[in-house]
């Protein structure tokens, strides 16, 4: 009983602080004050809580585009970014083939799949009047055909942070990949895991402030813990204003770097909650010091052109 026997003989006093109230703190992340501890901590680990942004680095393109440019050999290009980065946005994959168990970064799964880009319109093929006819449907959207594709168990093995599905709003498959979406909120609710939705843009959308406003509120009503879309150059304020939960932008297509980082720098300005950021750091000529550079305006408060510089220097160095 050597814990009995040291109440007898300890010298100090006990101190129960009667004189000071405990503290009841808020949580810095926007509309995610309310949810449990582990949901909690789990987005504290995505977004930096002293300054209330992420950067994720998103590598998951694989899991409809094969190894497209920059991601022939993620051990080759990804892990040297790795030290860079709040958050692993990739496929599971990727993550049990290539990314060291040790890693200390918070992982966004990516959760919804099923299609390519090749894959093929909805085309029907037949003959009439004994001649051949070839139809198709205009707005099929064949990529948006998406259904879940990690159970939440897996994602639990693979000590997912973020689920991140996609939601084709306005397109042929909307109502299926909005259920992809409800389903895994509800399982991962169960776990207190995240859920990223993700807007993506049809061939028949445009990527307008009213679209984005529409499909990232839809996502958040639906239960989306956070929500990644596009930067839009007009009224980017509005769509983050309207969405009550984080929005993280995606980089699109490569462009140059000073271009990227005003979109970073302007996107934060405007109400993100950082970036989900893959061409435009590992399609870049220096992906390391584009990477360190994307963290300067993010988290350091550095100005697009500061950090442009300091991607050219360390370029250079
Ligand atoms: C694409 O569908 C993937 O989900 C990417 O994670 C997303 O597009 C962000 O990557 P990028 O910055 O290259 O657009």
């Amino acid at each position: 009983m050597a814990d009995l026997d040291g109440t007898q003989t300890e010298k100090k006093e006990k101190e129960f602080h009667t004189q000071t109230p405990q503290e009841t703190p808020g949580f810095f992340l926007k509309g995610s004050h309310q949810y449990d501890w582990g949901l909690k901590n789990r987005l504290s680990r995505v977004f930096n809580p002293k300054t209330g942004r992420t950067i994720m680095l998103a590598f998951d393109h694989g899991y409809f585009m094969g190894p497209t440019t920059g991601l022939e050999r993620v051990d080759q290009t990804i892990l040297p970014l790795e030290p860079y980065c709040d958050c692993l946005m990739l496929t599971r994959g990727i993550q049990r083939s290539i990314i060291p168990a040790s890693t200390q970064k918070a992982v966004a799964l990516r959760a919804s799949g099923g299609t390519s880009m090749v894959s093929p319109d909805d085309v029907w093929e037949g003959e009439l009047d004994g001649k051949p006819l070839k139809l198709s449907r205009p707005g099929y959207e064949p990529l948006s055909y998406e259904d879940t594709a990690v159970d939440i168990e897996d994602a639990l093995r693979l000590n997912a942070c973020v689920l991140a599905v996609q939601v084709f709003i306005g397109s042929q498959h909307e109502r299926r990949s909005l259920q992809n979406m409800t389903k895994l909120i509800d399982a991962a609710n169960r776990y207190g895991i995240a859920v990223m939705g993700v807007v993506a843009v049809g061939r028949a959308m445009a990527r307008t402030a009213q679209y984005f406003r529409l499909a990232t509120r839809i996502m958040a009503e639906l239960g989306c813990h956070l929500v990644k879309c596009y930067h839009t150059d007009e009224d980017f304020d509005t769509i983050t204003s309207c969405c009550p939960v984080p929005i993280v932008i995606a980089g699109g297509k490569k462009r140059p770097e000073l271009d990227a980082l005003k979109m970073a720098y302007d996107a934060c300005q405007q109400g993100a909650s950082g970036v989900d950021m893959g061409r435009n750091i590992f399609q870049s000529d220096a992906p390391v010091p584009m990477m360190k550079a994307v963290r300067g305006v993010v988290h350091e408060g550095l100005k697009p052109e500061e950090a442009y510089q300091m991607y050219q220097d360390l370029k250079n160095a």
